[in-house]
């Protein structure tokens, strides 16, 4: 009888380097483990993740999109994470009237000292999108294209390329 392949979601988070991208490292480094099907783009801050840029992850294939700041009052930028909440919220409506779950993009909030957390988060969130199965928007495009994570132009010219991170410690 043949097996059924079991389904692993691939998940684009969107991490300020500030917490965190840090926290991911940590969680790595302290053998916390979190699924490695999550690809992590850094960014200097949450407030430069674009609605395009989510937009986008789910249209090359992405089932699923993180986005990581900095907790509440502690954004360098002082607002940053809270434009990316509300840009996330923004994008969550968007997916949900073109008939995906909104479920797949959220957001979260750890310091860069919780790399426990940030792994515990993580894995909530790939079996959520687990329950919800593969993004029907990507087209089958999941894999390859997904690997390049998103384009750099697209965060704009004075802002670091986005750096792609995957975890050292498979689940
Ligand atoms: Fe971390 Fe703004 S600096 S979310």
């Amino acid at each position: 009888m043949p097996t059924e392949e079991h389904f692993q979601p691939q998940i684009v988070a969107f991490c300020c380097r500030h917490c965190a991208y840090s926290a991911a490292d940590l969680a790595g480094s302290t053998r916390l483990s979190y699924p490695t099907s999550i690809k992590i783009v850094e960014l200097p801050c949450t407030g430069r993740a674009d609605v395009l840029h989510m937009v986008r992850a789910l249209e090359d294939g992405a089932d699923g999109v993180l986005v990581a700041g900095c907790l509440p009052g502690t954004c360098h930028y002082i607002k940053g994470n809270l434009h990316a909440r509300q840009r996330v919220d923004y994008v969550r409506d968007l997916v949900a009237q073109i008939g995906l779950d909104r479920e797949r993009v959220r957001m979260v909030n750890v310091s860069a000292a919780m790399g426990g957390r940030f792994a515990e988060l993580a894995t909530e969130f790939v079996e959520t999108v687990e329950k919800l199965g593969p993004n029907p928007a990507g087209g089958g495009r999941r894999g390859a294209t997904l690997e390049l994570g998103i384009p750099g132009e697209q965060v704009g010219a004075s802002a670091p390329t986005p750096h792609v991170h995957h975890p050292e410690v498979k689940a």
